[in-house]
């Protein structure tokens, strides 16, 4: 009769040792793909802010000058991706791989994820202005969608971001009495500026 003893021992042990290395704990999150429809109504808001913004932008600085448009930027973007939250339902906003506004402009994790994987994609030759990133997250805030869609610097955006030397004398100004943090400056033409990034609960 010894061998079952040992059997249910050796059993007994096993459970422990595996309930200490398992935790039966579900995972923290979890990770699915997007839906193609989900992904085309994000990018249609996405398009709408950029539409949105840089046709402000553009207006304002052929009119007004770039010091006097720092204003679009630090008004008119934040209330065009607030509007189109209200809309939606969902929170929109812009990130940069370099903040200038630190309160608002600084990716969380999910976002430094998007904005690494477009990074590396476009060191493999992708083009900045086709690359987004969607994911269906459920974690402990529920299910969510993650979206985001890279932006680029164009000409236009050297004004305000290009290499400090470049930018002029009262815009740097500006933007150093309103973000004394500024780390959004020093961008080339073409580099990877951030993204609009969208959150959605499903
Ligand atoms: C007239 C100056 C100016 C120009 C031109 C400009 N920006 Fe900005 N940009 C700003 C300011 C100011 C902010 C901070 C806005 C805020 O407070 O939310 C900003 C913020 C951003 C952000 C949000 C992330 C962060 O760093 O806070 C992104 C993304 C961005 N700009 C991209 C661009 C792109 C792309 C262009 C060209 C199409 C551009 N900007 C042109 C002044 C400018």
């Amino acid at each position: 009769m010894k061998t079952p003893l040992i059997v249910t021992l050796t059993l007994l042990l096993t459970a422990c040792a595996s309930s200490e290395t398992k935790p039966e704990a579900k995972p923290a999150s979890t990770v699915e793909a997007a839906q193609p429809q989900q992904i085309e109504e994000s990018r249609a808001v996405a398009k709408t802010l950029a539409t949105q913004l840089g046709g402000k932008l553009k207006e304002s600085m052929s009119k007004n000058g770039p010091a006097q448009s720092i204003s679009v930027c630090k008004e008119i973007a934040p209330q065009i991706a607030a509007d189109l939250s209200k809309q939606t339902g969902w929170q929109v906003g812009r990130v940069g791989t370099r903040a200038r506004n630190a309160a608002t402009g600084v990716p969380n994790a999910w976002q430094a994820e998007a904005l690494a994987s477009f990074a590396e994609r476009m060191k493999n030759g992708e083009k900045a202005d086709t690359l987004e990133f969607a994911q269906v997250v459920t974690d402990s805030t529920g299910k969510h969608l993650h979206y985001a869609k890279a932006i680029a610097i164009q000409p236009v955006c050297l004004t305000c971001h290009g290499p400090a030397d470049k930018i002029a004398d009262g815009v740097k100004a500006r933007l150093n009495a309103d973000y004394p943090l500024d780390r959004a400056t020093g961008y080339q033409e073409g580099e990877l500026r951030g993204a609009v990034v969208i959150t959605r609960p499903l």
